[in-house]
């Protein structure tokens, strides 16, 4: 039975674009719900525009437009983006819709209706000279603990206190710049501490990411407070029912709006939508997000839908953030990245399959590091798996361009084959790091078996047709399956290959079978190496300021960590300096003229490396290092040596006194290029 399953990213904001972070969140998605379609389940994936609240609302008064005219432009923006980036949706909604406001009114009523809502008075800053209240981000002032002047009306960006508006020193409205007055109005809660056993029931269900689960308990032990649902006009958003001039706050009817998205393409598909929402619903319902909104999403979402009498999410799926070479992203050092500033430079499936090496399901941050992206890239997709095909393909072409009636090697296909159960679980895990660390395996043995077989050498002899064809047969086989494997993450590639091979990778186990007896077409190069010199351009040369000017610590997300304050000791920073990479050792001889050196040449994934290495007195043999793997400095500037030019440094752990030496390797596994951390 086909499982009927709805999945969700988070909504994106619409008075900005969209940058890497969005992206990754929704390439960690679609790569998820693409591997569901291909095991054949009934998998939908909606998202839409997240479009009420106050930054909208002042961003179109700012840009003299009015809200509806920001959001479509956003959204048309938003869309082009999602696409660029190969990210099928099957709907893009908003929130400013009819369907997410009906959603959003009759949940609201049964909340209410179940006594789930209560009214108090709460007094807030407002501004008379705008005529509104402020969010506590709109309010600046000195901060009343350390006294760091222009700081936020809720937190201290310079000693971390957390405190209300009105306890700031000086405070003023950012809208208008005057001083803001103190008013109260009545404000709509909804009583979450209600819905405290569901929630923890709901929460020990299922696999929980233990970092969310410990997240949770925090927020327990804290105690679950009522959350303010409603905003005074004038506000961009719905009108509560029944209560004129007050508005549902941005964050109510934005989770709504995921069913809001899906309400519109039931009716654009004639789907059940009652059937995916009601409280003993047999589908099920996954949202991705970031950690920052885990809140919304792992207590007042399931707690609403809970209340009003729907099913609760299946399961979040929390991710961590990205950062940039190691930093967050930063408009001011130049490593802010936008969706379209990357698809103006590059292709979209190279940085979809960088994330997915990346990606796991652990809420950790995950960093794109350019020149790993670009050794990654250009070993991995161009050197491995594309690399395959190309080899192969020209040696059919020239038998007729039909593969051969059976498979020299039917055992190798059938481990290929076989993987694909441990492959699927890996992704269904949202493990894709670990599952492209399985497949890349199989590139490299795939690559072995033609490097053994050498069908370029076979070629020579007129007498060896048959057997060039076989092996090619064989090569072509494999690279399917490394092509099906890799589907999810690169559907453009996949689509281009399954032309080359006449086949679609739409059935996850079509893979069982071998392409025998069977035509292709000419081969088309599938993906080519990426320039680290555009890539470096991601980064924009010349916004970096040299040195950053002095900042005050960020109190809550500390990014660059201070001078160590142990003499001695040396930062991350420092230490990511460092480039360490996996290198296997191509060639390695003794150097005339020295007694310690050998020169080894280098293989890096993408690049060779020249490096004399001070090693001879532990390996006086060097033939025997050649296939081994070491790991090296890679960043090191080159020296020049008496013997030539030492492009790097191998490491070795060696006695503190005496003559020997002893190389260090990774585990078995690890592919040459790899980035050592
Ligand atoms: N509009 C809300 C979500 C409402 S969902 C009902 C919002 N929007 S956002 O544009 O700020 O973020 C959208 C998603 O992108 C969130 O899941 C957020 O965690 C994620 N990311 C934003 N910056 C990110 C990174 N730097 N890295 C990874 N994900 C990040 O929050
Ligand atoms: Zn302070």
């Amino acid at each position: 039975m086909p499982r009927k399953i709805l999945v969700t990213s988070a909504l994106p904001y619409a008075n900005g674009s969209l940058h890497l972070g969005h992206l990754i969140e929704a390439v960690q998605t679609d790569i998820w719900v693409r591997f569901q379609r291909m095991q054949g389940h009934d998998c939908l994936y909606v998202c839409a525009e997240d479009t009420h609240g106050t930054p909208v609302m002042i961003k179109a008064q700012a840009e003299g437009v009015t809200p509806e005219e920001l959001i479509r432009r956003t959204a048309a923006e938003h869309v082009r983006d999602y696409q660029g980036f190969l990210i099928g949706h099957d709907h893009f909604h908003s929130t400013h819709s009819p369907e997410t406001q009906a959603i959003t009114n009759d949940l609201y009523l049964k909340l209410k209706a179940k006594g789930h809502i209560t009214t108090r008075s709460v007094r807030q800053a407002y501004d008379e000279k705008a005529g509104m209240f402020l969010p506590d981000r709109y309010v600046k002032g000195e901060c009343p603990v350390c006294h760091t002047a222009d700081q936020y009306g809720d937190s201290c960006e310079n000693c971390g206190s957390t405190y209300t508006p009105d306890k700031l020193i000086d405070p003023v409205s950012t809208i208008s710049q005057t001083t803001p007055v103190w008013r109260e109005s009545e404000h709509y809660f909804f009583k979450l501490g209600d819905f405290e056993n569901v929630l923890r029931n709901w929460l020990s269900g299922g696999a929980r990411q233990s970092e969310v689960r410990a997240k949770l308990d925090e927020w327990f032990k804290a105690g679950l407070q009522d959350w303010d649902i409603s905003r005074d006009a004038p506000y961009f958003g719905f009108e509560i029912p029944g209560a004129p001039g007050k508005y549902f706050y941005v964050w109510f009817d934005a989770p709504i709006g995921y069913l809001g998205s899906f309400r519109a393409l039931c009716d654009k598909r004639g789907l059940d939508y009652d059937e995916y929402l009601r409280a003993d619903s047999q589908t099920e319902l996954y949202h991705f997000i970031g950690k920052d909104i885990s809140y919304f999403h792992n207590l007042f979402w399931p707690a609403v839908l809970h209340g009003s009498g729907c099913r609760k999410p299946t399961a979040v799926f929390v991710h961590g953030f990205l950062t940039v070479n190691g930093a967050k992203m930063s408009k001011s050092r130049g490593t802010f990245i936008s969706a379209s500033r990357y698809l103006s430079l590059l292709p979209p499936e190279p940085l979809r399959f960088y994330f997915a090496t990346k990606l796991n399901s652990a809420v950790e941050d995950i960093d794109l590091s350019l020149d790993d992206f670009v050794a990654r890239v250009n070993s991995d997709i161009v050197g491995k798996l594309v690399n395959i095909a190309s080899r192969c393909a020209g040696f059919v072409q020239r038998a007729g361009g039909q593969l051969a009636a059976q498979l020299p090697d039917q055992q190798l296909y059938a481990e290929f084959a076989a993987l694909r159960g441990t492959i699927a679980e890996l992704y269904d895990a949202r493990d894709y790091s670990a599952a492209l660390r399985g497949i890349m395996g199989l590139a490299d043995r795939a690559n072995q078996y033609v490097d053994t077989m050498k069908p370029w050498a076979l070629a020579k002899d007129p007498a060896k047709a048959a057997e060039v064809l076989a092996v090619c047969t064989q090569g072509i086989n494999l690279f399917r399956v490394l092509m099906s494997y890799l589907a999810p993450v690169m559907p453009r590639m996949a689509e281009k290959a399954g032309r080359f091979l006449n086949i679609s990778f739409a059935d996850w186990n079509s893979v069982e079978t071998p392409l025998f007896a069977h035509a292709i077409e000419a081969y088309e190069p599938l993906a080519t190496r990426l320039d680290p010199k555009i890539v470096a351009q991601l980064v924009e040369p010349g916004t970096a300021p040299v040195s950053a000017p002095a900042k005050p610590a960020k109190a809550k997300t500390v990014t660059e960590p201070a001078a160590p304050a142990k003499p001695g000791n040396i930062t991350i920073a420092d230490f990511a300096k460092l480039d360490l990479r996996v290198a296997t050792v191509l060639e390695a001889t003794l150097v005339e003229g020295s007694d310690k050196l050998l020169r080894l040449t280098l293989d890096l994934g993408a690049e060779k490396r020249n490096v004399f290495s001070g090693i001879r007195a532990g390996y006086g043999d060097p033939a025997k290092l050649v296939g081994r793997q070491v790991v090296m400095v890679a960043n090191l500037e080159p020296r020049k040596m008496r013997f030539g030019v030492s492009e790097g440094m191998v490491l070795c752990a060696a006695p503190d006194a005496g003559a020997d030496v002893f190389l260090l390797s990774p585990d078995s596994g690890a592919t040459a290029g790899m980035k050592v951390s």
